[in-house]
């Protein structure tokens, strides 16, 4: 079955080492189709976004050979420039393929990568972005054709900010004619990842882990070898995990610096947290309290990815409490299954309301979308109670094996 079930009600004991970085290495997979030859890429964690995002490479002509969690892409095949639909279809994260591949072979045909439950995932600054670098874009009504005679540098100021058309006007000026300048650009460490990746091949880039970069572009990159940071928001997770069945856990290789917001709001909820160049241990003896107030935002603000853990988290503390969503448009999809677990959360527009209860009770839920599913999971480890949660396939999208690291920290759950 496609489910986990979960026995919940037991606090959380032990350490478990974190993933590398699911947000990171899709960028950088997308990167290595820029050089002409062999990267080795370390630390790539086995979930099946990277797994559809090799099949993508592979039927653009790359030779993929996998090694445990070391990917290593030869590149020098690239020619295929119309990705399969199918793939597509089950990947949002194709269109980061975009940038890299228009710069590899100046024509891409792909259909629009959609959008999903937490939003409808605009491309808009994607698109606008690459004319200005001199691609023609022609779109139908399932997708478009890119064209080019060779990518131009140029100065792109971003109305909002977004991870992904950063890191696609970044893949695209790395090899581009001139300099590109990219402000308002997001900062997130996904994104600083993707540049040291790009500089370590030769790539010329300014700004790194500002909201300004600057991009040289150079003739060519040359072979890498890399190794992924770990995965803040699956660290993240678990520290909500330890805040909502409570006990003391250390999350090895944890990225400290790049969870200074989380920690903050797990510190706010009454959690214990020590940093240390081997992890985050988190500690939570105490009833936990609500956060002053958690609004999402942009690197490096509180993640919006995290943002429904701690809502299951919240859920099971003292007092009342609110949570504002800045980034997407429906990401409280949770919700509705939380009140049935016997949790008090009033919607609004973009916030909810919360009022603590003492417990919450297993019961029958569905996953919906990567973050909400294990927001469930761990909502459910600490229910009173046996929990199942169905479509266990979102989930795996971004985590290895979410049973296996919280039974690690002593949950009870296993895959059906
Ligand atoms: C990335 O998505 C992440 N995905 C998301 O993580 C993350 O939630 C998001 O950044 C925000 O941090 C990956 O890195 C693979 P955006 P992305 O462009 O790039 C609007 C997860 O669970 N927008 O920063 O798609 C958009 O609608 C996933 O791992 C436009 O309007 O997010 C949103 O409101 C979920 N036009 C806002 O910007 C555009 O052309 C931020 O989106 C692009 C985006």
């Amino acid at each position: 079955m496609d489910a986990i079930q979960i026995y919940g009600g037991n606090c959380l004991h032990g350490q478990v080492r974190i993933q590398g970085s699911k947000n990171a290495v899709l960028p950088i997979l997308a990167a290595a189709l820029l050089i002409d030859g062999v990267c080795e890429i370390e630390n790539c964690p086995a979930i099946s976004d990277v797994y559809h995002m090799l099949r993508l490479m592979e039927s653009l002509c790359c030779t993929i050979d996998r090694n445990g969690h070391t990917v290593r892409v030869d590149a020098a095949g690239v020619s295929r420039c119309d990705m399969p639909p199918d793939s597509v279809g089950v990947m949002r994260s194709s269109i980061m393929l975009l940038g890299a591949l228009l710069a590899r072979t100046g024509s891409v045909s792909m259909q629009y990568p959609g959008g999903c439950v937490i939003g409808s995932r605009p491309i808009d600054l994607h698109l606008e972005g690459l004319r200005k670098m001199g691609v023609v874009i022609r779109e139908r009504e399932d997708g478009f054709d890119a064209e080019t005679k060779g990518l131009t540098g140029a100065v792109h100021r971003l109305p909002i900010v977004s991870v992904g058309a950063t890191e696609n006007l970044v893949l695209a000026a790395v090899l581009a004619n001139g300099n590109t300048v990219i402000e308002n650009a997001a900062k997130e460490p996904e994104i600083t990842a993707l540049c040291d990746f790009l500089i370590k091949a030769g790539a010329k880039i300014e700004g790194v882990g500002t909201k300004r970069l600057c991009i040289r572009g150079v003739e060519k990159l040359h072979e890498v070898s890399y190794k992924v940071p770990a995965d803040r928001i699956v660290a993240g997770t678990y520290v909500a995990a330890c805040l909502c069945c409570g006990g003391e856990v250390f999350l090895k290789g944890a990225p400290c610096m790049q969870m200074k917001a989380v920690s903050a709001a797990a510190a706010s909820m009454g959690a214990g947290i020590e940093e240390s160049k081997e992890g985050i241990a988190v500690t939570c003896i105490e009833r936990r309290v609500m956060p002053p107030g958690l609004i999402t935002a942009c690197y490096p603000g509180f993640p919006t990815d995290l943002q429904s853990a701690f809502l299951a988290a919240m859920t099971l503390a003292d007092g009342e409490g609110v949570l504002e969503e800045t980034i997407f448009e429906n990401r409280f999809r949770i919700v509705p299954q939380l009140r049935q677990m016997g949790a008090r959360i009033d919607c609004q527009k973009n916030k909810v309301c919360v009022s603590g209860v003492r417990t919450l009770c297993g019961t029958t839920l569905r996953a919906e979308e990567l973050r909400g599913g294990a927001a469930l999971v761990i909502a459910g480890c600490a229910a009173q109670g046996r929990s199942v949660v169905k479509n266990k396939h979102f989930i795996e999208r971004g985590y290895e094996d979410i049973c296996h690291d919280l039974c690690s920290l002593g949950a009870r759950c296993k895959k059906e």
